[in-house]
């Protein structure tokens, strides 16, 4: 008696990198547990433009997780568990066309897992078989959103392309770069994947927001990627990739927790029991 809490909610998820861990003012750390382990981090919560937003750093707030450790089931889950339905998912990326310099911000429509090896199923046990679809993997919705949230001194955005995942942690060679690009990738990073899976497994509409930090290995204008040069060009631009965010948020759609009217992101464990309410 007396200590009933009751746990706190969010309506929106922003999983971020190194320099969106101040996203969030005067936001409350809440430990969330899940059936795979703690998150990369104490997701926050705090208030932008009267939404609930719930901040998780990625990596852990000492970016302790490289792109392969991290706990990709824990953080989606443990957003869900408080409520998110839609996520944002701003990561750094190398650009494997010439027209997408350093700066661009591409919001992917369509993604490529070449990552191994990484727990990548919160259906990971016997019973009934789920097989969720993924045609379109982000949430058109979402995109629109981040469109919509565009300025002029948001810089160059780009809606749409294709995003190839690594396993990382080290960058592609040469000629698996004009491969990625041969085989009609966009952008590549290291995070996206079993990033955006999950959430679609957990019927979360997910928006990732990729920041073009660099020209691939392979593409003619580039040199060899440096991470000191990733994390240099994501610095300059965060100012711009926060702005955009923010205002992102506000142009999300309020959703009704079980409106299925603006996307099909929720729509695609009709039929089938989720683990989680
Ligand atoms: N993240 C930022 N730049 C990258 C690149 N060139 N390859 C993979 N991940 C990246």
């Amino acid at each position: 008696p007396g200590n009933t809490a009751v746990p706190p909610r969010a309506e929106i998820g922003v999983i971020g990198g190194s320099g969106l861990y101040e996203f969030l003012e005067d936001a409350e750390p809440v430990r969330v547990d899940t059936p795979f382990g703690p998150p990369s981090g104490d997701p926050v919560i705090g208030e932008v433009a009267g939404r609930t937003v719930a901040f998780l750093p990625r990596h852990g707030t000492d970016h302790r997780f490289p792109p392969h450790r991290v706990n990709y089931r824990a953080n989606l889950w443990a957003l869900r568990a408080l409520g998110v339905r839609q996520v944002l998912a701003p990561c750094a990326v190398g650009s494997l066309v010439p027209a997408h310099g350093p700066g661009t911000i591409v919001l992917p429509d369509q993604v490529i897992d070449r990552t191994s090896g990484r727990p990548h199923t919160v259906y990971d046990m016997e019973g009934p078989v789920v097989h969720v679809a993924f045609a379109d993997p982000y949430c058109p919705s979402g995109r629109a959103a981040v469109r919509a949230a565009v300025s002029p001194d948001a810089g160059p955005v780009v809606d749409g392309g294709t995003l190839v995942v690594i396993n990382g942690p080290r960058f592609g060679s040469r000629a698996e770069s004009r491969w990625h690009a041969a085989a009609g990738g966009t952008v590549v990073g290291m995070t996206g994947m079993p990033e955006a899976s999950v959430a679609r497994e957990l019927a979360m509409c997910f928006t990732a927001v990729a920041m073009v930090t660099d020209h691939d290995a392979g593409v003619e204008a580039g040199e060899a990627v440096t991470h000191a040069e990733v994390l240099a060009a994501f610095a300059a631009n965060i100012d711009r990739l926060r702005g955009l965010l923010m205002s992102a948020i506000e142009a999300l759609p309020a959703h009704e927790p079980d409106d299925t009217a603006t996307c099909p992101c929720r729509r695609v464990l009709d039929g089938m029991t989720l683990p989680i309410e």
